[in-house]
Formats: structure tokens, sequence, C-alpha cells
């Protein structure tokens, strides 16, 4: 998101090696064309992660795991993720990297459609990592909140869709309008909900960080 890739390549240069089965992971990743958070993206959630402490996490949309088993590196002792997939090819490779990783007792997948499975959870969560699909994120944000503790942080992956969010309606490709309208509905609903204080970043593909008041 941050246009220049100059700037973004230095960002990334500085970021250090990280577990090697995550490392093998993001990789599986890329050869097998499944979209993860980015470099800039890793680095604020673990940032985040040991600031807020969270003893819940809920993340939407699992993939193969790799930002699940991230966030676990960087909880207290005893943390708990519940994250939810519903691409089924996705589930049993997220759940033998759960193995791999050694987060078999940490990290519980959830098969099924997130609002179905958000309507059914309760209990608060400290942490909800929200990155699935982009045009129903603001389906979903009346339960986000709903289960968020107060103080909880809600953080939205992929909010400026590369640059495309600023853009009119009619300079976004037909096949994306309906997202492009849904995801400023939802940036305007983060922003003047009455129970969240919200700050839009131009880091990866835009990040918002929303917290519970
Ligand atoms: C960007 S990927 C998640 C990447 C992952 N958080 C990471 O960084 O490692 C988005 C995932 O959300 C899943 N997804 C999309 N819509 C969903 C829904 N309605 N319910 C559950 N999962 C969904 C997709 O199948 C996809 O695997």
């Amino acid at each position: 998101m941050v246009r220049d890739e100059r700037l973004t390549t230095y960002i990334r240069s500085l970021e250090g090696p990280e577990d090697p089965v995550l490392e093998q992971i993001e990789q599986e990743a890329a050869d097998t064309y499944v979209p993860i958070i980015r470099k800039e993206t890793q680095s604020f959630l673990k940032t985040l992660l040991m600031i807020k402490q969270p003893s819940r996490v809920l993340e939407i949309g699992t993939a193969i795991g790799f930002s699940a088993i991230l966030m676990s590196e960087y909880m207290p002792e005893g943390g708990q993720i519940i994250t939810v997939e519903k691409y089924e090819k996705r589930i049993p490779i997220a759940r033998e990297n759960f193995r791999r990783a050694g987060k078999e007792g940490q990290i519980t997948l959830i098969e099924g459609d997130a609002l179905a499975v958000m309507q059914a959870l309760d209990g608060s969560f400290d942490l909800i990592f929200m990155d699935a699909a982009k045009g129903q994120y603001i389906r979903y944000l009346p339960e986000a909140v709903r289960l968020l503790s107060d103080g909880g942080v809600l953080v939205s992956d992929n909010v400026l869709q590369d640059g495309d969010v600023i853009e009119s309606r009619f300079a976004v490709e037909r096949r994306n309008r309906t997202i492009h309208s849904r995801m400023r509905e939802y940036l305007y609903e983060l922003k003047h909900h009455e129970r969240l204080l919200t700050s839009i970043l131009p880091l990866g593909d835009g990040v918002a960080l929303s917290v519970k008041c």
C-alpha cells in the first residue's frame, strides 16, 4: 500500500528471520498462491500482540494457518486462538501446519462460514483478526463488536484494496464495485461506531486498528 516500492523493500529488508517452520509455511503459501499477511503486517501484528498480551484471540480467515501460528508465538503463556476457515481444501493443510508447529493445543480451527461461526460463539476475545472475504467484513462487524472484550482490539486487514478504495466507484473494475462500496461502508462504520475508536493505517494492503471502548 505504501506506494513507493523501494520504501517497502527497504522496510522488509530490516526484518530478521522468523521461526523456521513459519518460514517454510510462508514459502509454501507463496508456492501455492495462498494469500497470507504481508511482512509489514506480520511485524505490526507481532508488536501489537506483545503490547496487548491477549489471552483469547479470534481469527476470521485461517487459510493454511500462517498468521494463527505467527500470533501464537507472541501470546502470553496459556493464550488461546480460535480460527475460522470455510475452504475445505485449506482446512487439512492448516491442521497439519498446526501440528508441524506444535500448536495443536493452542490453536483451535473451526470449520464453517465465518458469520454463522461468530454468531454461535460466546465469551469474549481480547483481539479479533479479520482477514477473510473483504466484502463480508461489514456483515461480521456487529458480531465482532459483541465478541470483543472492553478494551479489546479489532484488526482488519486489506481494507485499502491496494489503493482502490479511494477511487470513484466508476473508476473501479465492474467486478470489484460491490467489494469497493462495502469496504467504504465498513471503514465509515469503523470510524463512526459508538463503541469503537479506529485508526486506518496505510500498512501492507491497509490495516484498520480499532479498540472497543
Ligand atoms: C487472506 S486469507 C487468510 C490468510 C491468513 N489469515 C494468513 O495470513 O495466514 C483469507 C481466508 O479467508 C477464508 N474465507 C473467506 N470467506 C470466508 C468465510 N465466509 N468464512 C470462513 N472463511 C472464509 C478464505 O477461504 C481464505 O482462506
